[in-house]
């Protein structure tokens, strides 16, 4: 008899190939393969990261009938939903099925996308925490992701799966995924054991970028980690820009359209303040004094002062000075 986890595991896997059986094989699974097939996935694709597709009709339920797996197992699996009376039926239906394996390739988890969105329903839904599966501690792709996080010397965050599935696709294999949430600490030590550098490379609308500045100021205050962020052309996420312009334009842009923590929040801050009155104009420097407090190069930090001194008419020294105020301030 095999343990709890052993058992969870084993269903886990299971629903995988179900899910994936359906997709590739069957009549059921026929818009949802095409679905994948119109955003430019390959069957390579597809078959790397076992995507597959929950129909509408119950499918889990029925199989594991067949197997007559204990009820309690079921339970805290996560893939069904309980009744009042305590019945179980399929959690997932009608969705494109993303399996979401732990460190060691287990499946444990899983996210499944509606095909068209509708009102009131998440686009994405999750498994919910179970004993195999913590949405804080879990990096979605970093067991394949690893190798290639540690040759390149660095990892890439997308915000999306699709994002991560897509860039695999283009041939970046080093990138990861949280959960659809800011990463966590307990995600940001998992990944600093295999390096020291991240780059962020959120969608290209304004809650990516939003998120993005966000991000570099919680992980820069939790992390050593040396961070960059991949800046998206037009608005678009990863896996838009690949669709729009292919493999080839997207890996130039993963190696060339990198800029620093600094250089991203002095664009992004000014979005945030308009900089038309004097107020504005204060606010702004007020932030990017912030910032810079986080600048440990002398170098870099005289550039991004001259910067800011030549552009607002003020002395550089008088920044220095509001800089180390901050900086005695946060220590
Ligand atoms: P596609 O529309 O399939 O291309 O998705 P996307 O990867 O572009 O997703 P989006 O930018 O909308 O959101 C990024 C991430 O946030 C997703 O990968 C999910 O992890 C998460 N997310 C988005 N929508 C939902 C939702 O409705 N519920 C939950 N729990 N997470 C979501
Ligand atoms: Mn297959
Ligand atoms: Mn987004
Ligand atoms: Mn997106
Ligand atoms: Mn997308």
């Amino acid at each position: 008899a095999s343990s709890e986890t052993g058992q969870l595991m084993a269903l886990h896997e299971d629903a995988t190939k179900l899910y994936h059986h359906v997709l590739m094989n069957t009549e059921a699974g026929q818009s949802a393969l095409d679905y994948l097939h119109g955003r430019g996935l390959t069957d390579e694709t597809i078959e790397t990261y076992q995507l597959g597709f929950a129909p509408a009709e119950r499918l889990l339920k029925p199989f594991v009938d067949q197997r007559q797996l204990d009820y309690q197992l079921l339970r805290k699996s996560g893939l069904f939903i309980e009744s009042q009376t305590g019945d179980l039926r399929d959690r997932f239906a009608d969705r494109l099925m993303f399996p979401i394996r732990n460190s060691s390739g287990r499946v444990i988890a899983f996210s499944g996308r509606l095909l068209e969105l509708m009102d009131g329903q998440p686009k994405y839904l999750n498994s919910p925490e179970t004993e195999l599966f913590s949405k804080r501690k879990t990096v979605f792709n970093f067991d394949l992701a690893r190798p290639e996080i540690r040759k390149m010397g660095a990892v890439i965050l997308f915000e999306g799966f699709m994002d991560v599935i897509s860039a695999h696709q283009a041939g970046v294999l080093n990138g990861i995924a949280s959960m659809g949430t800011s990463l966590t600490k307990e995600q940001i030590y998992t990944l600093e054991r295999v390096t020291d550098q991240l780059l962020i490379c959120y969608d290209g609308d304004m809650p990516g970028q939003k998120a993005t500045s966000r991000a570099l100021q919680l992980i820069g205050q939790q992390s050593q980690l040396k961070l960059g962020v991949i800046q998206m052309p037009d608005g678009l996420d990863p896996d838009e820009y690949r669709q729009k312009y292919g493999a080839d334009k997207f890996q130039a842009v993963m190696t060339s359209a990198k800029e620093t923590p600094v250089a991203f929040q002095m664009r992004y801050m000014r979005h945030e303040h308009a900089l038309n009155t004097e107020a504005d104009k204060l606010a702004y420097l007020n932030e990017m004094t912030d910032v810079l407090t986080t600048v440990k190069s002398p170098v870099e930090l005289d550039l991004y002062l001259n910067q800011l001194a030549t552009e607002f008419h003020v002395s550089p020294s008088d920044l220095r000075t509001q800089v180390e105020q901050s900086r005695r301030k946060k220590s």
